[in-house]
């Protein structure tokens, strides 16, 4: 490591866990949160997968709002290298009674069944208690007066700000905030019960007084491990001094793809390299031209500023894993860990999104349609990292993303296709497909995009489309799909698209 690289300081790190400060000075860099809490005796924290598919490691953290307070977000602590979380503050689902008193959510989960072996039960709570904590979470009797809109029972009398579906308790609890969360013998029922049956937050509850003041802050620290250091950098200059210093350092962001590379190939590094505090990397600032996202904003975090300003983005994001996950991940990790089948990249490329890439020599912007060389290869040299993604603006009219896996939610796409056009004197113009899983990287169908461009809006259009699409990259059979099903339903998401865009 260079001079210049040891900016941040070593010191005494600790984490706030359940309002005891427990020492995290002597982990080594890789050392998760889920093995460190359950080292620490909090064996409420139980590990399923390992691998961010169960949430029965699922716990509190407290992070900015956005607002200049703190939301309660949960997160895998099996993802997360505990070293990430210094200067932190965390509740696991011991720390959530009051005395002898459970928390609402474990009295819920207790009175209406939500929980038989146990198992899954803690990882539960901690998500309930996220959602139940949630600011914008409103209940049909704050929106309109109504007790009851909002139940899926009484969906056609609900209005519509309240009731989106049928995932949507009459209290505003989003069941989508326990996507993550796996239950093998309660069935989930009773747990929905459960979720619906909250109530308000009353005003003296602890953790909701604590969401008016700022999150901790995150100062910069080294750690130093013989099994591997972890840095904090100060700043940008000081991540990429670190970067350029030790070739073999990884750089983390969520930990969505780290921690199933530790779990599952026992990745570690001689160093790693937090970027998800930095302040450069954080930042959601619109141009004249163009809308730019800082790398290390999570997905949930670009969900709720947005706002749905960005109809492919606003698409893409109840489709990218579960609420969980969305709470770590970051568009810098995935378009970094270059998978074929991720699916920020297709819709990226959608929308003619370009990287902004820093290194000590400053910076370059490449589009992402020139980024992916190869199978998990691109341009990004070794020194370099994904500052931003920047996203011209405005953005087309008509956009779709269609994901093709085999579960609804929390899956991996066998299929992804995004869409971006518009319409000029009844002419199609700006069409651009990003498609991911029929080809070693996320690949732009250029083919099909020239089948549209300049074409009259019809049937025919469309179906000619369809058939020059059905011949997009080179897919391959494997355990999610068949070659010829990704042929076929990347064909059938462009008359997918026709039938639903057409007025
Ligand atoms: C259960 C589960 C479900 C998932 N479902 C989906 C899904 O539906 N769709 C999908 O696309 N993905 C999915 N993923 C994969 C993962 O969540 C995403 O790829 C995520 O966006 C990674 O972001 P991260 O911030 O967590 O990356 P990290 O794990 O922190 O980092 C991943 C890699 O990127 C590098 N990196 C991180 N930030 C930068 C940067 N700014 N510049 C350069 N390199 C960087 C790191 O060094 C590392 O190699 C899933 C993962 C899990 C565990
Ligand atoms: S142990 Fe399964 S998600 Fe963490
Ligand atoms: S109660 Fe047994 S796994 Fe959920």
């Amino acid at each position: 490591m260079t001079d210049t690289a040891a900016k941040a300081s070593t010191r005494k790190l600790t984490v706030r866990v359940n309002e005891q400060d427990l020492d995290v000075s002597g982990v080594a860099g890789h050392t998760t949160t889920l093995n460190f809490l359950r080292d620490s005796g909090l064996t409420g924290v139980k590990e399923g997968c390992a691998e961010g598919e169960c949430g029965a490691c699922a716990v509190l953290v407290s992070r900015p709002d956005g607002n200049g307070g703190t939301q309660w977000t949960s997160v895998n602590s099996c993802l997360i290298p505990v070293a990430a979380l210094s200067d932190q503050e965390v509740y696991t689902s011991e720390g959530l009674a009051d005395g002898d008193k459970l928390h609402p959510v474990q009295h819920e989960m207790a009175m209406r069944g939500g929980s038989q072996c146990g198992y899954c039960t803690p990882g539960f709570v901690a998500s309930m208690a996220a959602e139940y904590y949630r600011p914008q979470r409103r209940s049909c009797a704050d929106i309109c007066g109504s007790q009851s809109c909002g139940s899926p029972e009484n969906l056609e009398n609900s209005p519509a700000q309240c009731a989106t579906d049928h995932e949507l308790g009459a209290n505003g609890f989003d069941l989508h905030a326990l996507s993550g969360n796996l239950c093998r013998c309660t069935g989930y029922r009773p747990i929905r019960d459960a979720a619906y049956a909250l109530g308000e937050v009353p005003t003296d509850d602890r953790m909701a007084k604590r969401r008016g003041q700022p999150a901790p802050t995150a100062a910069p620290f080294q750690l130093q491990h013989a099994e591997g250091d972890f840095v904090r950098p100060a700043s940008l200059s000081d991540a990429l001094d670190h970067l350029a210093g030790e070739p073999e350092a990884v750089l983390l962001a969520g930990g969505t793809d780290w921690g199933v590379e530790l779990a599952i190939k026992h990745s570690t590094a001689p160093l790693t390299i937090a970027l998800d505090q930095l302040d450069e990397l954080r930042t959601l600032t619109q141009a004249d031209d163009y809308l730019e996202i800082g790398a290390s904003l999570t997905l949930s975090e670009i969900e709720h500023r947005l706002e749905g300003d960005i109809p492919l983005l606003a698409e893409l994001f109840p489709q990218f894993a579960s609420r969980l996950i969305r709470n770590g991940a970051t568009f810098g990790g995935n378009i970094a860990t270059g998978s074929p089948i991720g699916d920020g990249a297709p819709v990226l490329l959608a929308l003619d999104a370009s990287l902004v890439l820093a290194s000590q020599g400053g910076e370059r912007v490449v589009p992402l349609s020139e980024y992916f060389t190869g199978y998990r290869a691109s341009v990004r040299e070794a020194d370099e990292l994904i500052r931003a993604i920047r996203i011209p603006t405005p953005v087309a009219p008509h956009a779709r993303f269609y994901k093709i896996a085999k579960r609804r939610f929390d899956d991996i796409s066998s299929v992804a296709v995004a869409i971006s056009m518009q319409v000029s004197d009844g002419q199609i113009r700006d069409v651009r497909i990003g498609v991911g899983g029929v080809a070693a990287t996320p690949i732009r169908a250029t083919d099909a995009e020239s089948a549209l461009e300049g074409k009259e809006w019809s049937h025919e259009t469309f179906a000619a489309a369809a058939q020059v699409m059905s011949e997009v990259g080179t897919p391959l059979d494997d355990h999610r799909a068949s070659a010829a099903y990704r042929s076929a339903t990347a064909a059938q998401s462009i008359l997918r698209f026709f039938a639903e865009v057409t007025p």
